[in-house]
């Protein structure tokens, strides 16, 4: 319970047995050789925290054939919990007492009311093949963790220290004297009131005046406080979300960071961390960089970063079957560059900086259910140019439009949509009478096949990689996944094997119509890894 082994239930759905875990020096041992044997076939629910626990008591855990938390994910992906007692609240509206007598029970009861649901479903093969082998590969990834440089953090902290108080006094000069810089309300009160600043708007709930992200940036232009609050906001937020707070996580002793990896959380099938949260490490900034290389490899050891190059991209055009999108990336042509030729009619060569950053806003917009509306902000271009732009876009890449419109109308249908891979998302609010809501479920349906099908292929990448690299008995441990991207910490001698591995097994996931790339670099630390 609660990510702490309080002891064993077992159930073989008629008798029941437990084992506390003061009682494990005794019969953890006797119960090893049936937990480590792959013959025997057993359920459990979270069976990567089972094994994780129990690989803390030097126990293999083998044969789970049942995860009824990974059967209820992919039955209902929208389900806010899946941990057993929400479960068995939903499917048997039965309230549970956390004993490990009901615990085992339920947990076999739910494995043969949902087996026969995932085989309905025709979830069967994403379950066996993705979902239960990579909550195994989950817990070693875990359980590996990866080494932390405290020193370089410690150093960055310091920095941190003596710029957030110049900021702080910079701040109180531009203000006209000193307040709680972290308090919206007085912030709020400096902007609009004392400085006069224009374009307060108050909040409705609170009645104070908004000074978001949004609201700072725009202010930025007139007046020099706004920016300052903005850099001082940034700094502050890394140091306790990533810099003062890494260090903390770093485990007495091994002293590596063993994150959480959540399998059943994302509606679309990613995965997600926390424990630190690894996904909102900003990603090209100096900041994020730094905090990157406090990511190091073992003595002896380097970092593999391996990371598939616009994987969403190249969904998007094997699902379409686009013919201009395919050729483009068989050709291995630059992707935007290309969009910008079709969208503009300016050949490569003479393409600049806005023609290519335009394309890529579009390309990557169109993943999301693009609007005008939308990449009129995201690009800083009037809303009848973009519309005009997107016109263009779909009737050169009319493949795409027709794919994008069949997933809408699957959604309008049958009320979901599938990736390749067959994960499902329900689409409840595709015929909501509110336009909002409607307009959104219309966005997921063409959103999630993509991000989701790109979801299952870093899984199944990822189940692959782990396999072959035990296969061939090497050193080499996978340590992280981080949105489209694996790093591994890799013994010198073995670098160029490992490297051969992670990129056959990476490129090779799966068969599409556009080849898989990856980018993968070497590095003493995360950061020059990347
Ligand atoms: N991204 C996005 N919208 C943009 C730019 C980037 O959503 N306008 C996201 C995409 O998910 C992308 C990721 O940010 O995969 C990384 O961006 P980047 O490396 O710039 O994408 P590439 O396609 O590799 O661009 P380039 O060829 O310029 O390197």
């Amino acid at each position: 319970f609660a990510g702490r082994l309080t002891g064993l239930g077992l159930s073989d759905g008629k008798r029941v047995a437990t084992v506390a875990v003061r009682e494990f020096g005794d019969l953890l041992s006797a119960l090893a050789p049936a937990l480590g044997d792959p013959a025997r076939k057993k359920a459990a629910h979270n069976s990567k925290l089972l094994q994780l626990l129990l690989a803390k008591h030097g126990t293999a855990l083998a044969g789970v054939a049942d995860d009824p938390m990974l059967y209820s994910y992919l039955l209902e992906p929208l389900a806010s919990s899946h941990a057993l007692a929400d479960v068995v609240l939903r499917r048997q509206g039965r309230k549970i007492s956390p004993s490990l007598a009901e615990s085992a029970s339920r947990t076999h009861q739910l494995s043969e009311l949902l087996r026969p649901e995932i085989v309905r479903e025709d979830l069967q093969k994403l379950y066996s093949e993705i979902e239960l082998p990579l909550a195994s590969v989950l817990a070693e990834v875990e359980t590996a963790g990866i080494r932390i440089d405290a020193e370089i953090l410690g150093q960055m902290s310091g920095e941190f220290d003596k710029e957030l108080t110049t900021l702080t006094h910079e701040i109180y000069d531009l203000a006209g004297g000193a307040f709680d810089i972290d308090s919206p309300k007085q912030l709020g009160e400096i902007l609009f009131e004392r400085l006069k600043l224009p374009g307060g708007k108050r909040l409705k709930k609170s009645g104070q005046y908004s000074t978001d992200a949004s609201v700072l940036e725009s202010l930025a232009q007139t007046h020099d406080l706004p920016r300052k609050i903005i850099d001082y906001r940034t700094r502050a937020k890394l140091k306790s979300t990533y810099i003062d707070a890494l260090p903390k996580f770093v485990q007495q002793g091994t002293g590596r960071l063993h994150t959480t990896f959540n399998q059943t959380v994302a509606r679309t099938g990613r995965l997600s961390s926390s424990n630190p949260n690894l996904q909102n490490i900003p990603i090209g900034d100096e900041f994020g960089l730094r905090i990157r290389s406090a990511f190091v490899a073992d003595p002896g050891c380097r970092l593999i970063s391996a990371d598939y190059s616009q994987i969403e991209l190249r969904v998007l055009a094997h699902l379409s079957q686009d013919p201009r999108l395919i050729e483009a990336f068989v050709q291995n042509e630059d992707i935007h560059s290309r969009t910008a030729t079709e969208i503009f009619g300016v050949p490569a060569g003479l393409q600049n900086h806005e023609h290519r950053r335009m394309a890529k806003a579009i390309n990557y917009g169109v993943i999301y259910g693009l609007s005008a509306f939308g990449l009129a902000e995201r690009t800083g271009t009037s809303r009848t140019e973009a519309q005009r732009y997107i016109d263009t876009y779909f009737e050169r890449y009319s493949k795409v439009k027709e794919y994008l419109d069949g997933l809408v109308q699957e959604a309008r249908t049958t009320g979901r949509v599938r990736t390749a891979f067959g994960r499902l998302r329900p689409t409840p609010e595709i015929t909501s009478g509110d336009m909002q809501a409607r307009n959104r479920a219309e966005r997921e349906a063409m959103n999630t096949p993509l991000q989701g099908t790109a979801a299952d292929l870093m899984k199944l990448a990822m189940v692959r990689t782990q396999s072959r690299l035990k296969r061939e008995q090497v050193q080499t441990r996978m340590i992280l996944t981080v949105h489209d991207e694996l790093v591994f910490d890799a013994p010198e001698a073995e670098i160029e094997r490992a490297e051969a591995i992670v990129r056959e097994e990476m490129e090779g996931a799966y068969p599409m119509r556009v080849p898989l790339k990856i980018d993968l670099g070497v590095g003493q630390n995360w950061r020059d890894a990347k």
